[in-house]
């Protein structure tokens, strides 16, 4: 299976980006933060606290987490359930972020991201695919961009769901979450050794779609990425 992780920093555009070249090559798009919302979801609905490691590990046995593509569309189901946008809230992004520095959530989790990726051709967005769960992905692509083109387009971002925010604001707090990111303990988002360094501050997203795939063949060589489906149409 053809295993490609994208990560990076907010804002730098690896979903948009994720979900696009996924869409384009037909294969499955892998976003691997729905699974620490879901269990971040999951305590709150229990009253936990979210930073509480041994009330995490007491709850990871009673949850069972199903990743299903339908559509080609991912949906996470807890202990059946879809949590659709109840995970997509603010609320849910901390309580995310708070498990995810969990070591017993992450071992969790871990087997469920391998799974996946041994049964599709996958492109996975993280902040540890390259490091942690697909080590030997023949594609890892860092993207960045510089903190002023990644707040910019946040800031758009915000504005077009109807949130009042100053590009000051965003910039301030982008780059303290970029520090807290990539200074954690477990996992940090830091780039595998082996991965490409893609900085798209001056590329929109057709632009980063196609340097991805300029990586991709030059990584895998053109025959194998002619044989996956509907690499002709791009
Ligand atoms: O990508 P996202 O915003 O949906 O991720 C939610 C949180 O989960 C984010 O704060 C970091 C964490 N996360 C992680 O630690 N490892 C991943 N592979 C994906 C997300």
């Amino acid at each position: 299976m053809i295993q490609i992780a994208i990560e990076g920093p907010g804002g730098a555009g690896k979903s948009t980006v994720a979900k696009a070249l996924a869409k384009s090559l037909g294969i499955v798009y892998v976003d691997t933060g729905a699974l620490y919302r879901t269990v971040g979801v999951a305590a709150l609905s229990r009253g936990l606290d979210t930073k509480d490691a041994a009330a995490l590990e007491s709850l990871l046995p009673e949850i069972e987490i199903d990743v299903r593509f339908e559509n080609g569309v991912q949906s996470v189901y807890l202990n059946g359930e879809n949590l659709g946008d109840r995970i997509r809230t603010p609320e849910a992004s901390m309580a995310a972020s708070n498990v995810s520095a969990i070591p017993a959530v992450r071992a969790f989790l871990l087997d469920t991201q391998r799974r996946i990726a041994q049964k599709n051709h996958v492109v996975m967005d993280g902040r540890d695919i390259g490091t942690v769960i697909l080590p030997d992905a023949p594609v890892k692509i860092f993207m960045t961009a510089s903190p002023e083109a990644r707040a910019r387009r946040r800031t758009l971002e915000l504005r077009e769901k109807g949130m009042e925010v100053r590009y000051e604001d965003v910039l301030r707090e982008m780059n303290e979450r970029d520090a807290q990111d990539s200074g954690r303990a477990i996992a940090p988002a830091i780039p595998a050794a082996d991965a490409v360094m893609l900085d798209n501050s001056d590329l929109d997203i057709d632009g980063t779609v196609d340097a991805v795939i300029a990586v991709m063949k030059e990584k895998l060589g053109e025959d194998v990425i002619d044989e996956m489906k509907g690499l002709s149409k791009l």
